[in-house]
């Protein structure tokens, strides 16, 4: 079974619909972060402040790298940075797109369980700058779409019925 690549700006809930879709499938979950997290022993927001994002980028390429060549039969959610430095994505497998507006964003991040995770999130102007720089790139990368805006039960049918 073809992997699927999901990628989104911070907060479209690339995880939550990546672990329903995986459980659906019978693929296993993978999240980008989690694994740079666990094959460097830091936290990204120490990677981030230590040695800044730079060093976070080329984590991202070699995780890809270890993706395209290793994993099958996954679903595998990236960090919203990824498509942005990484663009063998389609070589790991289907891409899809977690679509969401900024505003819809911005929501989701404030109420945010995860701010360790997310140090560019610690200012709304400069998610603004990233969000605005991303969206053309997200879009060419994928090809696949979900509207994230959707309740994720329906984001779930969406995906469901694209990838069959
Ligand atoms: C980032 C998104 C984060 C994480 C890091 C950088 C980004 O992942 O990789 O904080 O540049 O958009 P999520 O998209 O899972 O929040």
């Amino acid at each position: 079974m073809k992997n699927l690549v999901l990628i989104g700006f911070m907060g479209s809930g690339k995880s939550s619909l990546g672990r329903l879709i995986s459980a659906e499938t019978g693929r296993f979950f993978l999240d980008t972060d989690a694994l740079i997290e666990s094959h460097y022993a830091r936290a990204i927001g120490e990677i981030f402040a230590s040695e800044g994002e730079a060093a976070f980028r080329a984590a991202e390429k070699n995780c890809a790298a270890f993706l395209a060549k290793s994993v099958k039969n996954a679903v595998i959610a990236t960090g919203g940075g990824m498509p942005i430095v990484c663009d063998n994505l389609s070589e790991i497998g289907k891409v899809v797109y977690l679509k969401c507006s900024f505003e819809a964003i911005a929501k989701r991040l404030s109420q945010d369980a995860e701010k360790s995770k997310r140090p560019l999130a610690a200012s709304l102007e400069i998610l603004r700058e990233r969000y605005d720089a991303r969206l053309k790139i997200y879009e060419k990368s994928a090809e696949i779409v979900i509207n994230a805006e959707d309740p994720i039960e329906i984001c779930l049918q969406n995906l469901r019925e694209k990838i069959v």
